[in-house]
């Protein structure tokens, strides 16, 4: 959560940093800020609003001046409302800070500090983080002007104070700082939340996320945590906590900067659901098997190693990713015949987990950076069980710190509302569940299987080609005070999906719902202001979900069914029908997610909703 920019380097600096803000903006939106170095000896200048980046830039408007650097934040709120005194960049002395994730024990140094005499103008954990790192620098220099000090000294006196104030703070989080009288270098500390930081010859940047820096360069080091660096133009200097230099390797990214533009629609979002075909097709491709060689996957030996006498398989995820994970239980538990758990990471971790011998946990993460599902990864790893992630954003903590990386190449997803990332997570743990099923001699037909599934980007565009009958038919929920998404089997984790999607964008009350539970207590939600979805794609449940459908019926709920063109049973029982292709049983959850998406997108629209950022939330929930 929250966006960092930082950059050093001759363009129009706070241009750089807006336009990396504006690329963050999907981590939080409640308020923003930049602090500005001018090459003169000027006073470092600090501007900050309430609200989209688009107030801080309208704000910036009127600023003139020659600027060397820069740091910038995009703020979703944790200690302290959004407020302008309460948005970053916090001074504290010559120190300019900015930061993302929580410290956890900063009342106590606050109450430290305020013993000393200092006082503090804002109510967040930030700014106590910016005057601990000052007092510990000021004490530092011990009595010396910090600006008779050679350069050499003047970067160890702030290193120095990085790595005492990192000693003193607790918690996950990711600070980025620029010192006045310092022109020409930045610095910060990865502990646990993620930085990225990229130079060329004339230039550094810093980003919370590889956005920030993407039409920049395209090679970046993505910062371990227990990372302090030190960087200036053409240069990075990297550390451990105990400012031990160490090497952080160079990733080239492939993700090109017309990625992350709208391209013409809209919301991102929308967008995003129509790249569903082809970015399937990349997550697929080249992995799945030839009539030579079996599937491929990056790392076979790694892969092969992982399989190898698995017994359990435990999946733990957050959000959407959690109801790609569910739907992998039901395509695991048929072909391969492991016995499943899925777990909320926010759960999972708190809750002393049973592992056999040769268990296996896998997490799926869009953005590879969810503090809840880091952690499981993590409790994991502690207990010495294989891990495999299935992860989109190349580089983050997840997609590294997992003994193997399934990458979905969804590319970036701007969108909050996961779309793109849940097809390519479903597409990639559908190969992966048959490859297991084949290794394990489960799955007779894995080839038929294989092949059906690489079907899928061809069925997706001709689902698109309904997008209009489904944004039209979202519009008209409107209506409905309860929206109700029910199935059974697979279609139970979609109604899931697709009622998460609906309160997402939309603020509309909505429930996803296993069809036979619905007696067991939802079904007194039924009445005429009710519409439910039916997910209903003719397979071998198919039967009792139309008998779910009829105690819908009876109780006067709107039915709007989504099956297969050739379903009489099914659409005459509907008020409106939606008809999809028909598909083998896999490929379902892939094909019915799509009209959920546009359905919850079209009913955002008409209510006139801030779809691709949805109040309250943030893309990466990179805070517990
Ligand atoms: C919903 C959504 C969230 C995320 C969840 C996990 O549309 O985007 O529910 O799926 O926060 O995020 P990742 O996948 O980045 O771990």
């Amino acid at each position: 959560m929250c966006g960092i920019v930082g950059y050093v380097g001759p363009k129009n600096v706070s241009e750089v940093l807006i336009g990396g803000l504006e690329r963050l903006e999907y981590r939080g939106y409640d308020s923003a800020g930049v602090a500005l170095m001018p090459h003169s000896k000027e006073d470092v200048l600090i501007k900050r609003c309430v609200g989209r980046v688009s107030a801080l830039k309208d704000a910036l408007k009127s600023v003139t001046g020659d600027f060397a650097q820069g740091i910038a934040h995009t703020r979703w709120a944790t200690h302290g409302v959004p407020s302008e005194v309460n948005a970053h960049p916090h001074k504290a002395g010559r120190t300019f800070l900015v930061h993302n994730g929580i410290i956890e024990n900063y009342l106590e140094i606050k109450e430290e500090l305020q013993r000393q005499g200092q006082e503090f103008e804002s109510q967040t954990d930030t700014e106590v983080f910016a005057h601990l790192i000052e007092n510990i620098r000021y004490k530092l220099l011990a009595g010396r002007d910090f600006e008779s000090l050679s350069l050499p000294e003047k970067i160890s006196n702030v290193l120095e104070s990085l790595k005492i104030g990192t000693q003193k703070v607790e918690g996950h989080y990711a600070i980025l700082v620029m010192v006045a009288g310092l022109e020409g270098h930045l610095f910060g500390v990865q502990a646990g939340a993620p930085l990225v930081a990229g130079k060329l010859t004339d230039s550094l940047y810093i980003g919370s996320d590889l956005q920030a820096l993407l039409p920049h360069l395209s090679d970046m080091h993505f910062l371990p945590a227990k990372t302090i660096f030190a960087g200036q133009i053409n240069h990075l200097d990297f550390y451990d906590f105990d400012l031990k230099k160490k090497e952080i390797p160079m990733s080239r990214i492939d993700w090109s900067p017309d990625k992350i533009a709208k391209g013409g629609f809209d919301h991102f979002m929308l967008k995003e659901i129509f790249e569903q075909p082809s970015v399937v097709a990349d997550t697929l491709s080249g992995r799945l098997p030839t009539e030579e060689l079996g599937f491929l996957w990056d790392d076979l030996e790694k892969h092969k190693d992982l399989w190898k006498n698995v017994d359990r398989l435990h999946f733990v995820a957050c959000g959407t990713a959690y109801y790609a994970a569910l739907t992998a239980k039901y395509f695991f538990e048929k072909w391969a015949r492991i016995p499943v758990e899925v777990d909320l990471a926010s759960e999972f971790r708190y809750r002393n987990p049973v592992f056999t011998q040769n268990t296996v946990v896998g997490v799926v993460s869009q953005s590879g950076e969810t503090a809840d599902t880091l952690a499981a990864l993590r409790l994991a790893l502690d207990e010495k069980v294989k891990t495999f992630a299935v992860c989109n954003v190349p580089g983050s903590s997840i997609s590294r710190e997992a003994n193997v990386n399934y990458q979905t190449k969804a590319g970036p997803e701007i969108g909050v509302a996961s779309t793109k990332a849940f097809s390519t997570q479903l597409a990639i743990l559908s190969a992966l569940a048959q490859d297991v099923a084949r290794m394990r001699g489960t799955l007779v037909n894995w080839q038929n299987e294989a092949e059906s599934l690489a079907r899928v980007p061809l069925l997706l565009e001709q689902v698109l080609t309904q997008s209009k009958t489904y944004l039209d038919m979202g519009a008209s929920l409107e209506r409905f005070k309860t929206i109700l998404v029910v199935g059974r089997g697979l279609m139970y984790p979609i109604s899931l999906e697709g009622a998460l999607k609906i309160k997402e964008i939309s603020y509309r009350h909505a429930e996803g719902y296993a069809a036979g539970e619905l007696k067991h207590g939802p079904i007194a939600l039924i009445d005429s202001s009710t519409c439910a979805i039916v997910l209903n794609p003719k397979d071998d449940v198919s039967a009792k979900t139309l008998s779910n459908l009829q105690e819908i019926k009876a109780r006067s709920g709107w039915i709007i069914g989504l099956g297969v063109e050739k379903h009489d049973a099914f659409r005459k029982e509907c008020n409106e029908y939606l008809a999809l292709p028909e598909a083998d049983w896999a490929l379902s959850p892939m094909l019915y997610v799509v009209p959920l998406q546009l359905m919850a997108y079209g009913l955002a629209k008409q209510l006139g909703c801030d779809i691709d950022k949805p109040r309250n939330l943030a893309k990466s929930v990179t805070v517990e």
